[in-house]
């Protein structure tokens, strides 16, 4: 049985479009998806010290490579953000399947409109413009000590503790000469 020509273009330039909008649709709030090397990923955790105290928020959390390592190796709690709504459902499955549910909170949104006051530790994997328009928002909400590791871009205005160019991942601590607002309530 031979399949039509024309059935086998509209299947390829499905496939084609499926995979543009996956790689691209983020592009507009921020960052493209490339999911963060694992080494980059280790050194991130590493760098931070990230422990069973921490709350981990994780900056567009695509398809979790940040979000599983920190609640299952580092013990972590964590909020994964991700506005991409094929990557959220892969993020959800991946959830339902890992073994520590009830450490990983994810939500489906833009992470600009996120309260970061009860995080102790961002993870970002973004674009420069993402990083410079998050600035401000690190310096008015995250809690004195609350730890920022990058990777591939730094915090323009900001000095990095330590910089691993192995993998490319900045730590950054918010200056305590930024005041955060008090934490009045959960940030549900
Ligand atoms: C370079 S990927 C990082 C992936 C992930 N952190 C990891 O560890 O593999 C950037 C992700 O951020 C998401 N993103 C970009 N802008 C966003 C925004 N404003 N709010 C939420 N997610 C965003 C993209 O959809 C993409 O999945």
């Amino acid at each position: 049985m031979s399949v039509d020509p024309i059935v086998i273009l509209a299947v390829v330039l499905v496939a084609i479009a499926v995979v543009a909008y996956f790689v691209f649709a983020s592009f507009a709030f921020g960052a493209g998806y490339q999911p963060t090397p694992r080494r980059s990923v280790e050194a991130m955790l590493r760098l931070a010290e990230v422990g069973p105290n921490d709350t981990v928020y994780d900056l567009g959390a695509g398809t979790g490579a940040i979000v599983f390592r920190a609640a299952r190796v580092y013990r972590a709690h964590v909020l994964g953000v991700e506005v991409e709504p094929i990557r959220f459902l892969i993020l959800k499955l991946r959830r339902a399947m890992g073994p520590f549910p009830d450490r990983v909170e994810l939500r489906w949104g833009n992470f600009f409109a996120l309260d970061f006051r009860p995080a102790t530790v961002v993870t970002a994997f973004l674009w420069p413009g993402a990083m410079e328009r998050l600035r401000p928002k690190f310096e008015a909400e995250l809690p004195r000590g609350a730890r920022v590791v990058s990777h591939c871009h730094e915090i323009v205005g900001w000095r990095a503790q330590a910089y691993d160019p192995e993998t490319d991942v900045y730590l950054y601590r918010r200056p305590s000469t930024a005041a955060p607002s008090t934490v009045t309530s959960g940030d549900d």
